[in-house]
């Protein structure tokens, strides 16, 4: 225990007046560091001690000394090594371990002789026995022994990168003038109670220590398919569109279906398809002049069309569903658009979560996320939604692409969208595109001559293709693994 150790310290003081944290350390036969971080504690407390800092040398081992201290000197090695008759200097060089210099040193020491007079040198012993000091000096300075042994010799021990010198900072403990030999425990919190007993006056407090490592927050983690959002969203807004508010998950049947020209009987309004909403089941407030002109274009036609020539109820239209997709948005928009006094032309984009009632599997969800590009001007064509569809899906890294023509009720023409994947080594079906019927413009108010072109992908597809999903399950629902959201790398879609 710390405080065990601190109060050891102090009546060590009490009884001897002073003492250095190392000499402490012996005596207590603990770790200095510890003896070190109890005085610390101590001098939390107040002025119970007085420490002055010291620095002393002290000569350690290298670990070339310490091979030395449990094998012997070099030159002893040479020595060992040498049989009576004498061996060859070339043998010995080849055999021990950094013979050059045990081979001097010995030579010096005059442990050993080359003879000569055989032909061939010989290198022969010289004594009978010998003491390796060398060794025995090392060991002591190990025990923290070497007193006795001078410098000189430690600095040519030093020379031979056998010793080091190292220093030692410690402190001189003396007893202060709040000097006491039991430690109390700081308070480290301020009570509601002491502040109403007034006790607080006469406790100590422990000060904040500001070089403590706090401890690491956990940030939060964004999942894949956010990764992919924010990719997405960085492209619209280098092409220079702006994000419609998709804040609104419920949507009635009309800005879902009808301003969209969807008839009421169409199949995708039936409830194997959308999710209609019990409570409230219904809306209630609705532009009307532009809904008669939308009852009047279902049913009776005009600007140019038959219509689709049925009764338009109210009704079917008030109904409240979950959005089917955020061309519902695009509608809002358009219409808020055509209520501007002056047009002026606009590129909207959108990504957000729509719903639909379909039969899950391994790729379908009952929600999902769609990405929704939309652009109103003067005279835009086919031409030019092949020319944005290639520009916007090159940002994506696709190169090829390919049309099919499709039908939705409220584009014509429309056009599926096929990318040439070049990892997957095949076509894939990227989204859906057209260019927006008068029958839904026109009743808007916007300018004949204004066409709006638009299209539409999911959000998850390309992020399963991005981070290699072929289970829809593993990127969303409750089957997801949470370590996939804090692992999946930052998403970079290749940019051209
Ligand atoms: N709303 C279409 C869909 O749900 C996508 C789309 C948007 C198609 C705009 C054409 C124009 O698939």
């Amino acid at each position: 225990m710390a405080s065990e150790l601190a109060e050891r310290i102090l009546s060590y003081l009490d009884q001897n007046g002073h003492v250095d944290t190392f000499d402490l350390a012996s005596v207590f036969n603990e770790d200095h560091q510890k003896v070190v971080g109890a005085v610390k504690s101590i001098e939390a407390l107040g002025e119970l001690i007085s420490s002055e800092t010291v620095t002393r040398k002290k000569w350690t081992l290298t670990d070339e000394g310490k091979a030395v201290a449990s094998g012997g000197s070099h030159e002893a090695l040479v020595y060992n090594f040498i049989p009576t008759e004498g061996i060859a200097q070339t043998v010995i060089m080849k055999e021990v371990p950094n013979a050059k210099v045990g081979f001097s040193k010995a030579m010096s020491a005059g442990w050993i002789m080359v003879d000569k007079s055989a032909g061939s040198p010989l290198v022969k012993r010289k004594v009978e026995t010998i003491t390796d000091t060398v060794q025995e000096h090392l060991k002591a300075v190990e025990k923290e022994l070497d007193e006795a042994i001078s410098d000189s010799i430690k600095n040519d021990y030093k020379k031979r990168k056998l010793l080091q010198e190292i220093i030692i900072k410690s402190f001189v403990l003396r007893k202060g003038p709040e000097f006491t030999t039991t430690v109390t425990k700081l308070e480290t919190d301020l009570t509601t109670e002491m502040l109403a007993s007034g006790s607080w006056k006469d406790l100590k407090f422990k000060a904040y220590n500001f070089d403590a490592l706090g401890a690491t927050p956990e940030p939060g983690y964004l999942h894949p398919l956010l990764n992919v959002r924010t990719e997405f969203r960085q492209i619209f807004l280098e092409m220079g569109f702006s994000e419609m508010p998709t804040n609104n998950y419920i949507e009635n049947s009309f800005w879902n279906f009808d301003a969209l020209f969807q008839p009421q009987q169409h199949p995708a309004r039936d409830a194997h398809d959308t999710f209609f909403m019990s409570d409230p089941a219904t809306s209630s407030k609705f532009p009307m002049e532009y809904l008669e002109k939308v009852k009047k274009v279902h049913s009776q036609g005009g600007y140019g069309s038959q219509g689709y020539g049925y009764n338009w109820k109210i009704e079917e239209a008030q109904k409240n569903i979950l959005r089917t997709h955020t061309t519902a948005v695009s509608a809002r928009m358009l219409y808020a658009l055509a209520q501007q006094k002056e047009f002026q032309p606009q590129k909207y984009f959108s990504i957000d979560k729509v719903f639909r009632n379909e039969t899950l599997d391994a790729t379908h969800l009952a929600e999902f996320h769609q990405v929704e590009g939309v652009i109103a001007d003067y005279n835009l064509s086919l031409a030019d939604l092949i020319q944005v569809l290639h520009d916007f899906f090159s940002h994506l890294g696709f190169k090829k692409m390919q049309f099919k023509p499709a039908y939705n009720p409220y584009t014509e023409p429309s056009m599926e969208i096929f990318c040439f994947h070049e990892g997957l080594d095949k076509w894939i079906e990227v989204g859906n595109s057209g260019v927006f019927r008068p029958e839904m413009l026109l009743p808007m108010g916007l300018p004949e001559d204004v066409n709006v072109i638009a299209w539409g992908l999911s959000l998850e597809r390309p992020t399963m293709i991005k981070y290699g999903y072929n289970n829809i399950r593993d990127l969303v629902g409750p089957k997801v693994d949470l370590k996939m959201v804090m692992e999946s790398p930052l998403c970079r879609l290749d940019r051209n």
